[in-house]
């Protein structure tokens, strides 16, 4: 039996209305929400997703900046753009579009960032209150990943889940997510051992290695959630970490590259930026 895809292009289109009625109440109430995006060099992946963040925002209504620094800027002037967006009434999320180029410090930069304002997740405050499961801002791709996997309607309490990479980005937050859906979580990485030992046990598998192709349809138990997070261009076409179409004859649910994460990533920056955005009314 072939999995059921999970659409993030379906599911985003839901969540963008309700997101677009939210702005809208804040209109009334005489608050436009605002994102401000930072994009340092040019870097053409970047570009993209970060053109394709302000049209998410026109599409909701909301107001977008972006703000283009050249390739030299220094840790000091990236950090004076973040302080004025701090200061900025009109802002209530800012983005430092990463990676960063090589002389800049990337972490100094996120510590600048309000974590009010922090919609990406990714301040200290915001990593503790993920550690410690309280409330604070969750980063977009390990958010948009958890929706799609309880979309599925599958208790997720005791399940046996493993994530493949272990970056701050996706892999370790999104371990904790899933840590306080009360799954069973292992975190592989690239000096796991016998890593198709773990996947095959996996009852919920979360890939974000960077690999096109990287999980075979041997890696994963049959009628597994499988979340592909890759984004790899290869001859052109963007491509996920998972061999998709031996994989999706023996999972249960399946994300597809393009259309998958990729699509809930952006949605949950705007649902972030209008949670901000309401948190300033209260
Ligand atoms: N680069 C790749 N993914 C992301 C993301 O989610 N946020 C930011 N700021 N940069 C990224």
């Amino acid at each position: 039996m072939s999995a059921q895809v999970l659409s993030g292009k379906t599911m985003s289109e839901s969540l963008r209305l309700e997101i677009a009625s939210r702005v809208t109440a804040l209109k009334e109430r005489g608050l436009t929400p605002g994102l401000a995006v930072i994009l340092v060099g040019n870097d053409p992946a970047s570009e993209i997703y970060v053109r394709n963040k302000g049209n998410g925002c026109t599409e909701v209504g909301m107001y977008s900046r972006t703000i283009n620094m050249p390739a030299e800027t220094t840790q000091e002037e990236l950090e004076a753009a973040i302080e004025e967006l701090n200061a900025d009434s009109a802002i209530h999320g800012i983005l430092v579009q990463l990676p960063l180029p090589k002389h800049l410090d990337e972490q100094a930069a996120l510590a600048k960032i309000l974590p009010e304002k922090d919609v990406d997740g990714f301040h200290l405050i915001n990593a503790g209150h993920m550690l410690t499961g309280t409330e604070g801002v969750v980063a977009c791709t390990p958010r948009g990943a958890l929706h799609m996997i309880k979309s599925t309607g599958v208790n997720l309490s005791g399940k046996e889940a493993v994530v493949i990479g272990r970056s701050n980005i996706v892999g370790k937050p999104m371990a904790m997510l899933l840590l306080k859906e009360n799954c069973t979580v292992a975190m592989c990485h690239s000096r796991t051992q016998n890593l198709a030992e773990h996947t095959r046990r996996a009852d919920i598998l979360v890939a974000a290695v960077g690999k096109a192709g990287f999980v075979t349809a041997d890696m994963v138990k049959p009628g597994a959630i499988v979340i592909d997070v890759g984004i790899n261009r290869v001859d052109g076409k963007v491509k996920g970490d998972v061999d998709y179409d031996a994989v999706k004859e023996v999972a249960g649910w399946i994300t597809p590259v393009p259309g998958g994460v990729g699509k809930m990533t952006i949605t949950m920056l705007l649902m972030n930026t209008v949670e901000a955005a309401e948190r300033m009314l209260k």
